[in-house]
């Protein structure tokens, strides 16, 4: 069976990494969460005081960021690490996602994280998600899914997380957090999320996770289904 790349797309909170994740166990595919290696960019600014108003301090301080993903042998979870440290948890802070998507809204950041995922996702058998991975990361990815959920049912979703996490933040914050970052996100000058052309879209307001599962699967399953036989 050929082996391809699935992008996937969307808004803050809308399930793609879930998606992503599910996608990739089931194929036997590598998962890359591009999302994270934002969030982990930005906490590496933010324990440096660098503000990302000052560019030339974030351009040095990207030379000396590095990111990879570890599975934890204990749960097989994938965990992120910064300059060999566990920063799983800390990323998925509230005041990481305030900060990130002003930090990735920068140029350089962005060229520098784009860079690393084209390497991460050269070997084909790659499920990445993120908010310009169908249009700038892997154009030619042969299967791009775009996911959307209205913003009050996504920031919900995030809350319940939150709240399951300990984590204090206020429903309002939540929301406030969603929409801001839905507009930081399409508005600025690079990377911008956008749907691609070719990309699917899936709105899973009211579909539950396993409709939304056995959808891309099938998605996947046609495309490799499809590519194999053209190569035969
Ligand atoms: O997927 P996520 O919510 O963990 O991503 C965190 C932030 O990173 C998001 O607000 C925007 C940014 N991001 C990006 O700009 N480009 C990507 N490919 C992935 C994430």
């Amino acid at each position: 069976m050929k082996r391809i790349t699935i992008a996937i797309d969307g808004y803050s909170s809308c399930g793609k990494s879930t998606l992503a994740k599910q996608l990739a166990k089931e194929l036997g595919y590598t998962y890359i969460d591009s999302g994270a290696m934002y969030r982990a960019a930005t906490l590496y600014m933010l324990e440096n005081d660098i503000s990302p108003e000052n560019i030339p301090a974030v351009v040095d301080a990207l030379r000396h960021i590095k990111i990879e993903f570890r599975i934890n042998p204990v749960n097989g979870q994938q965990e992120t690490y910064l300059n060999e440290g566990n920063v799983e948890r800390e990323i998925r802070s509230m005041q990481i996602s305030n900060l990130v998507s002003p930090m990735s809204a920068i140029a350089e950041v962005r060229a520098a994280m784009v860079a690393q995922q084209q390497e991460l996702g050269k070997a084909k058998g790659v499920v990445m998600d993120g908010r310009d991975i169908g249009t700038v990361v892997f154009p030619d990815a042969e299967l791009k899914l775009f996911m959307t959920a209205k913003p009050r049912i996504r920031a919900q979703r995030r809350f319940e997380e939150l709240m399951a996490k300990g984590d204090g933040s206020s429903f309002e914050e939540v929301y406030q957090n969603v929409l801001s970052r839905d507009l930081i996100d399409t508005t600025r000058k690079v990377g911008p999320l956008v749907k691609a052309t070719n990309a699917i879209e899936i709105d899973n307001s009211h579909i539950t996770r396993e409709e939304q599962y056995n959808l891309a699967l099938n998605y996947a399953l046609q495309t490799i289904h499809q590519l194999s036989a053209k190569a035969d």
